[in-house]
């Protein structure tokens, strides 16, 4: 069955790794993440960005979750990605969601706290539990400049995660989502400090496209949630168009779709031991 991930996030964090977070769209990748989550013996949390939940409808995708956490000996979440309100927080956890994000990053700080507020109090009375996030993550086509404008204050994190109670809080220190337009420059002194002082877990968004020695030493300072989208997303491509090339325009479907979940398959796994380096016991 599916579980909140408040359990799992602060496990990471007293252990020292990072759970994956894996966004998905479809039956084959969230088959392919909790296949790969098993076969390394990792918590995962399903997530889906606002914009695939819409194109799958969140009922269908809580029973393909729920279906592929019944294969599964490890903790499986499902969560709602940059959710935009608290009406679609509440519909998501409605359809049976275990966890949700409420992005009111861009809001200013008093009205990110009273809606976030709102949305922990809604899901906490169903034991569901709540990303939010402070400062803002850019998108990585950006250029760094505006990339590394809207970087968390750690102090101001404290306040914010002590005044709404969430589980969970995602902080912007120079990661961005999708693919880079140059090198990310991560602030690992302000990250450092965020993950050791944060009263609950902190999350690192945007992790695709940044190299393996920044994702290593933000484990080793203390993340313990790591979202990962994009990189997915290029492995399903990369297998299908692969798929297309052997069988062709007579192609079964599952003959493309196979080559597609084998790929986020070993991508997924990657992901996961590297989150792991670091990991106690
Ligand atoms: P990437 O696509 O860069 O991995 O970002 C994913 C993300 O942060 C989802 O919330
Ligand atoms: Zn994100
Ligand atoms: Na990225």
């Amino acid at each position: 069955s599916l579980v909140p991930f408040q359990k799992m996030l602060n496990e990471a964090r007293k252990y020292h790794y990072a759970v994956p977070a894996f966004n998905v769209a479809d039956m084959e990748t969230i088959q392919a993440i909790t296949r790969a989550a098993e076969m390394e013996g990792s918590p995962l949390i399903i997530q889906l960005y606002h914009a695939d939940l819409e194109f799958a409808g969140a009922d269908f995708m809580t029973s393909l979750a729920r279906t592929a956490s019944e294969h599964c000996t490890v903790p499986v979440s499902i969560s709602l990605d940059h959710g935009q309100s608290y009406e679609q927080a509440v519909s998501c956890i409605e359809q049976g969601f275990t966890g949700v994000m409420i992005d009111l990053s861009k809001n200013d700080f008093y009205e990110n706290v009273e809606d976030t507020k709102k949305v922990v109090e809604y899901a906490h009375a169903k034991n569901v539990s709540v990303e939010a996030e402070l400062g803002t993550i850019f998108d990585a086509d950006a250029p760094l400049e505006i990339r590394n404008s809207g970087m968390t204050d750690p102090e101001k994190a404290i306040e914010f995660v002590r005044l709404t109670g969430v589980d969970a809080l995602a902080v912007s220190i120079g990661t961005a989502h999708g693919v880079y337009s140059s090198t990310p420059v991560i602030d690992f002194e302000r990250a450092g400090q965020i993950f050791r002082t944060l009263p609950c877990p902190a999350v690192v968004h945007g992790a695709s496209c940044t190299p393996d020695e920044d994702i290593l030493k933000l484990c080793s300072l203390g993340v313990s949630k790591i979202n990962v989208g994009t990189d997915l997303n290029h492995a399903f491509n990369r297998g299908i168009l692969r798929g297309f090339k052997i069988y062709g325009e007579n192609a079964a479907i599952r003959e493309y779709m196979e080559e597609g979940r084998n790929e986020v398959i070993k991508t997924a796994r990657q992901k996961i031991q590297l989150f792991r380096t670091y990991a106690e016991q």
